[in-house]
């Protein structure tokens, strides 16, 4: 496993997402958060993971508990990063639920604290001073934002009065906006980007086609349409083509692309220790420029249909379930 080490924090470039712990919407049922669960996060920390993200909002305080039982007995070997859900996110309720994580997790101190997502109404001030104070009594060692652009995370970094070490956003071969500035930033100066979803939710795993797609929350999730899909298909192709150079699958390859950019760390997710296994793995793998160039140049010309133009697709491929 690789590490990047920044302002006294060491993170594994691979580090290990909990969103689909014990949470209806990946719809894993009760054996995978009662037991793989706890499993993968085990076998991920034998393997040199570190970095274990998890989030208050996920299954409202479950992925918590099933991360702390499973670090219980190896707290150190361990990096904890878990979320405020930013509703009223005023300085004395940021303490008040950062103490409430760290029970559910079992830990004293919470490695990384972030902000899940900017608020529009309560003044980031306000936030950020919970924040210093978490730090100051030691209940939290690092602070880090979730979704914010680049002004406002330098903003955060303003009211904090020092260095909001991570920002984590959706990165991968599908979604590249944070190339324009965050990267760029982190790697400047020494702040890191934690790439959530990204095997883009399973989608660069090349595994889901028109026939076959996953239900729960990636019924939402426009990328799985039947014609993004279909566009798909060339940059599906160079991953299938760049894994085969590498004995590796076209969902390491992915991987292995994002956490090439410096200062970039991914948080994918997983279905089973196997895929758990398959992602670490995915750290050793060396891109050369060309394949990286390949994949990159591939990636540019995807030209998906999101947003609001996804909408109506969305919705008839909803009413066909
Ligand atoms: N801060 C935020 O707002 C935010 C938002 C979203 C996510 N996150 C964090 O980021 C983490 C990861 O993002 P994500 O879960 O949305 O997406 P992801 O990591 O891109 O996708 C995870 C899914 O991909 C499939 N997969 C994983 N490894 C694979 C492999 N080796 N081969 C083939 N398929 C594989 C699995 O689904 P199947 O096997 O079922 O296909 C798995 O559940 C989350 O767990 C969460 O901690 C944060």
């Amino acid at each position: 496993m690789r590490y990047v080490e920044v302002g006294g924090a060491r993170m594994s470039v691979i580090g290990l997402g909990t969103w689909q712990f014990g949470s209806r919407e990946w719809g894993y049922g009760s054996e995978y958060a009662e037991r793989d669960a706890v499993d993968i996060t085990q076998r991920a920390l034998d393997l040199g993971i570190n970095l274990l993200d998890t989030a208050e909002i996920y299954a409202f305080g479950r992925s918590e508990r099933i991360v702390g039982r499973a670090i219980k007995d190896r707290r150190t070997d361990a990096f904890v990063a878990t979320k405020v859900f930013p509703i009223f996110p005023l300085a004395p309720i940021v303490e008040q639920r950062a103490r409430a994580s760290a029970a559910r997790l079992g830990v004293d101190q919470i490695d990384l604290y972030q902000v899940h997502w900017p608020n529009p109404v309560v003044p980031l001030a306000t936030t950020m001073q919970g924040m210093a104070h978490l730090v100051e009594k030691g209940t939290v060692r690092h602070v880090g934002v979730s979704n914010f652009g680049l002004g406002q995370w330098k903003s955060a970094e303003r009211m904090l009065g020092g260095p909001v070490l991570t920002n984590q956003v959706q990165y991968s071969l599908v979604t590249r906006k944070p190339e324009r500035d965050l990267l760029p930033y982190a790697a400047a100066e020494g702040r890191v980007v934690i790439a959530y979803s990204p095997l883009a939710q399973g989608f660069l795993s090349g595994r889901y086609d028109g026939t076959n797609t996953p239900g729960g929350v990636r019924a939402g999730n426009a990328m799985f349409l039947p014609g993004n899909i279909e566009k798909a298909k060339p940059l599906l192709d160079a991953l299938r083509a760049v894994a085969a150079a590498h004995d590796a699958t076209p969902a390491q390859i992915a991987l292995a692309w994002v956490i090439r950019r410096p200062n970039v760390v991914a948080i994918p997710g997983a279905s089973s220790v196997a895929q758990l296994e398959k992602n670490v793995a995915a750290a050793e793998i060396e891109l050369t420029d060309d394949e990286d160039a390949r994949l990159t140049e591939t990636s540019d010309a995807f030209n998906p249909t999101t947003g609001l133009n996804a909408v109506p697709h969305l919705l008839r491929a909803r009413l066909r379930r």
